[in-house]
């Protein structure tokens, strides 16, 4: 991390917004003046740029704090809003979704009144299957257009959708069913991925079944499958309904009816530092009104004639509010592909991009670091001069990634903008403005107008430029996490008691600010772990290797990797019997299986190593920071808190 840290320090370069792009920009700097003089008016100009059926007169409550509300005595309906509306406006013939399939040829494009229609039905379909306000809702679909259709349905009767990302276990499916207790399921016989049909109804009758001892599911009365991969799946005639034997033929009469401005919109369950995922939950109008403006001002997106792309999956927060919720708030046209970056070829994505002339790109940098890996001929056989922004999210980006960005995709031209953020706070926080801010290499620079971000060290206080300490937010913003879903304790205690005294929002993350107050993220500083921008707890994989009987003691980090950012590296230790019988490579082998199979793909530990000890202080705790040492080839540092302190020599040697 230090040398990654002195790499940053000497990062000089400055990027002014080209003339051309700050003439039609949607951001101006006035934004941060008229939201420094009065925040809450400002976040108040921002919600009125959404329908409501009943106009709001507080702006935020916070009179029961970390418990926000924002607009509450405003109603409105979250899918009217993303829809109706803007076939009201006369634009419903306007595309909302250029839908890319991954085989060759399976393309779709959606216009908004199709997409309203869509989800009237489906809204219909669910309110005859006894959904009511404030109902759960189980999302788990591939990247089609009736799985945005499926979120937009469930916010339109005011029921709250858990997508589930697919690339999921049927057990983690399961724990995340049972939480949040949903009735109903909506999923599809599979969806495509790497060349082949990757099934998901066969995930979800096993989640649901008696599994492990646990009884049968208890909660969900129905599951709705669409059919898009023809693959043979199991049947429940008592429970299971094909999509295209009832959306079709329901009624496409549906008056979205007005809700509180409080009313749950989605719980969306991610990694903690406990081996329990926390379902983050989220409401409705202040969620939409940030989610709308970020997308508005640093996307820079302009309805009528932009082409945006975020390559984000639904599964995560990213699919959320800048795939469903900001772009279609906006009526933007946008891209939705279904696949992986490399299938059936490399040049996938800029074949995309120059097939619909994608004009605003927002991905990840894992993804920009694998395309530099495969060089930039690829790119370069593709006409991508139609792009004129580009967005990274989910991790620090580097400044050689940020440059390769920049000059192979971006043409030297298109501003870059690096957007912190997270599922907590529900759409970006700290970020460039385009067409408004100097930018430079790997560094996320500056809060959002209305938004409220520090630097602070252990006790609270401000570090100052050119220091490093851990990112806090200092006022409540529209967007934020209302609570744990089912867990306010647990909310309190890991966000808001590190800080209690000063009513700080504690990310989790470190970071530092330079010389000009510009904010650096350096990554997180608790047991979450971030591979390819997704959120992984080592606890959670340590509690998946400990299931498994071969092994006695798992301990994992999170070491950093050139592409993944950070990879999963595991520690265990096998008991005696199993030493015997197998030998460490095939062990180390089934238990990188296994853990893809408890908790998902994405989990698969990159190594596993098979050791003898593990490294303890005196009280027990794993020392993970020496193990990260010897993950990523380092001199192992201090050990003289070990208990007993030859066990990381005993360690580095089993390890070469
Ligand atoms: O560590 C930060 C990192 O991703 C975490 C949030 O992960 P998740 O909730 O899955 O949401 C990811 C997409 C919004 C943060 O705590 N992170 C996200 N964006 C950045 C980032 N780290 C550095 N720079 C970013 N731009």
């Amino acid at each position: 991390m230090s040398s990654q840290i002195d790499h940053l320090l000497n990062e000089t370069r400055r990027f002014s917004p080209p003339e051309e792009f700050a003439a039609q920009a949607n951001a101006t700097a006035e934004l941060y003046d008229q939201a420094r003089a009065d925040r809450e008016g400002f976040w108040a100009e921002q919600a009125r740029a959404l329908h409501w059926h009943t106009p709001f007169t507080q702006v935020l409550d916070w009179s029961n704090p970390p418990f926000a509300q924002w607009f509450a005595d405003g109603e409105l309906n979250v899918a009217y809003n993303c829809l109706d509306r803007h076939v009201e406006a006369g634009n419903g013939d306007r595309v909302a979704l250029l839908w890319e399939g991954e085989p060759d040829g399976d393309s779709r494009a959606v216009t908004y009144a199709e997409l309203t229609e869509e989800v009237k039905r489906l809204a219909n379909v669910l309110l005859g299957l006894g959904v009511e306000p404030g109902d759960r809702i189980a999302i788990y679909m591939p990247m089609i257009p009736e799985a945005i259709a499926a979120m937009l349905a469930s916010a339109r009767i005011g029921a709250i959708h858990s997508v589930i990302f697919g690339g999921f276990s049927a057990d983690s499916l399961r724990s995340r069913i049972d939480d949040a207790g949903a009735k109903i399921v909506i999923t599809a016989d599979g969806g495509y991925r790497k060349g082949r049909v990757s099934p998901l109804k066969p995930a979800v009758d096993m989640a649901l079944a008696d599994r492990n001892g646990s009884g049968p599911q208890e909660s969900v009365e129905h599951v709705l499958v669409v059919k898009r991969t023809g693959n043979e799946v199991p049947w429940r005639e008592d429970r299971d309904l094909w999509w295209h034997d009832v959306v079709p033929q329901a009624s496409a009469d549906h008056e979205a009816q007005p809700f509180p401005a409080e009313n749950p919109l989605f719980i969306l369950y991610t990694s903690g530092t406990t081996g329990k995922p926390k379902g983050i939950l989220h409401t409705s109008g202040g969620y939409l009104t940030q989610a709308a403006f970020t997308n508005r001002v640093a996307h820079d997106i302009h309805p009528e004639t932009d082409v945006f792309w975020c390559t984000a999956d639904i599964g995560w927060v990213t699919g959320h509010t800048y795939v469903t919720y900001g772009p279609l708030a906006n009526g933007a046209t946008q891209v939705l592909y279904e696949g992986t970056p490399d299938t059936p070829h490399p040049g996938r994505w800029w074949e995309i991009i120059e097939k619909y002339g994608v004009t605003i790109l927002y991905t990840a940098p894992t993804a920009i670091r694998s395309f530099m890996k495969l060089g930039r001929a690829i790119p370069k056989q593709f006409d991508l001069s139609s792009l004129r922004l580009l967005g990274s999210v989910g991790e620090p980006i580097n400044p050689e990634a940020w440059m390769w960005y920049r000059k192979i995709i971006g043409g030297k031209t298109a501003p870059i903008i690096d957007t912190w953020w997270q599922t907590e706070t529900g759409a970006m926080m700290v970020s460039a403005l385009p067409g408004v801010t100097e930018t430079k290499p790997g560094s996320a620079q500056v809060p959002l107008p209305g938004i409220s971000v520090d630097v602070v060290d252990d006790d609270g206080v401000h570090v100052g430029n050119g220091n490093g300490g851990l990112l806090v937010i200092k006022e409540p913003w529209p967007s934020m996490l209302r609570g744990i879903w089912g867990d306010p304790e647990r909310f309190k205690e890991t966000y808001w008691e590190k800080f209690e005294k000063q009513g700080f929002y504690f990310a989790g993350d470190g970071a530092r600010l330079d010389d000009d107050g510009d904010v650096w993220f350096l990554g997180r500083v608790d047991d979450v772990m971030n591979v390819s921008g997704h959120r992984l707890s080592t606890t959670e994989i340590e509690s998946a290797l400990v299931g498994n009987d071969a092994v006695a003691e798992a301990a994992v980090v999170g070491a950093s990797d050139e592409t993944t950012g950070q990879a999963v590296v595991a520690f265990v230790i096998i008991k005696e019997s199993y030493l015997h019988e197998h030998s460490p490579e095939g062990l180390a082998g089934t238990l990188r299986a296994w853990v893809g199979e408890m908790i998902g793909p994405i989990a698969r530990p990159r190594d596993v190593y098979i050791v003898g000890e593990l490294p303890k202080t005196r009280s027990g705790k794993i020392m993970r920071r020496l193990l990260r040492d010897v993950a990523e080839g380092r001199e192992v540092g201090d050990t003289t808190t070990l208990a007993d302190t030859a066990v990381m020599s005993v360690i580095s040697a089993q390890v070469k």
